[in-house]
């Protein structure tokens, strides 16, 4: 049986399990009638906490707080039945210590039903991923081009474009996998560097910007869904969403002006009079 057709909700284990195998693939979600229409097609869900930007019109995402957090992955949990379901830890909520990022990250896990976290952070993190991996909370670590990092790296930074940052970017990579994270996404880094540590790494890889060469891909679905005005290079957009919703809602907008909207066939009628 493949796991597309699989009827129970996939796991941590189950993503872990397709290294170097099928492609595992993921979008984000922030809404309950996203995740209904992406449960039958995607591996994970990930309620990221780009949803500061995409849903709250934040510059960065620094201002999300774990009740935003919770909040949208209730929703994504809600709305899904099949794909596992990732919930970010925003900035602050697990940085300072392990203890600190195992409170964040159960009550993520209590209050959504989510089956997984993701924190961002190479071998600096990796002390805390042990934490919550040995206490049983599933976590996908975040490489590379780490969004909560915006201020320390001057803005949106592609990484490892030079050999002389490679060192570092692998170890992080091998680090968060030694201390037990189920999968790593790497993001924003140059195609030889992902391919480098997929090979290096025995756990699956997603790419976000990052090529081909990972065991996974995940993107903002608002990205490819062409509902953001300016996307990086690595998004390909596969939708005309906005152009959509603008179509429609000038049409309504028309109608309801003109008077057209609502005709007899949108409205109700008295019911017949008894003789
Ligand atoms: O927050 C997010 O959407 C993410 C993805 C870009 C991987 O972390």
């Amino acid at each position: 049986m493949s796991i597309q057709s699989s009827t129970r909700r996939l796991t941590a284990p189950d993503i872990a399990a397709r290294k170097g195998g099928e492609p595992v693939v993921s979008l984000t979600a922030y809404h309950a009638h996203t995740a209904q229409l992406l449960d039958e097609y995607v591996d994970f869900m990930l309620v990221g906490d780009s949803l500061g930007m995409v849903m709250h019109g934040l510059e960065s995402t620094i201002g999300v707080t774990l009740e935003m957090m919770i909040l949208h992955g209730k929703a994504v949990v809600r709305g899904s039945k099949r794909a596992l379901i990732v919930v970010d830890l925003p900035f602050g909520s697990y940085e300072e210590t392990p203890s600190q990022a195992f409170a964040s990250a159960s009550r993520v896990m209590r209050e959504t039903g989510c089956g997984a976290v993701k924190l961002e952070g190479g071998t600096r993190m990796a002390e805390t991923i042990r934490f919550l991996a040995e206490r049983g909370v599933p976590v996908m670590a975040h490489i590379g081009l780490t969004p909560q990092s915006f201020h320390t790296m001057g803005g949106f930074k592609i990484q490892g474009r030079e050999k002389a940052q490679w060192k570092m970017l692998i170890e992080d990579g091998v680090a968060v996998s030694e201390a037990g994270a189920f999968a790593v996404v790497i993001e924003g880094v140059a195609a030889p560097l992902a391919e480098k540590i997929t090979k290096a790494v025995p756990i699956p890889t997603i790419g976000i910007g990052a090529s081909a060469q990972c065991d996974g891909q995940i993107l903002v679905l608002e990205d490819m869904l062409g509902l953001t005005p300016r996307v990086p290079k690595f998004v390909k957009i596969y939708g005309k969403v906005g152009s959509a919703i603008e179509g429609a809602v000038k049409a309504y907008a028309q109608e309801v002006r003109s008077g057209a909207f609502p005709d007899d066939a949108h409205t109700y009628a008295m019911k017949k009079a008894k003789k």
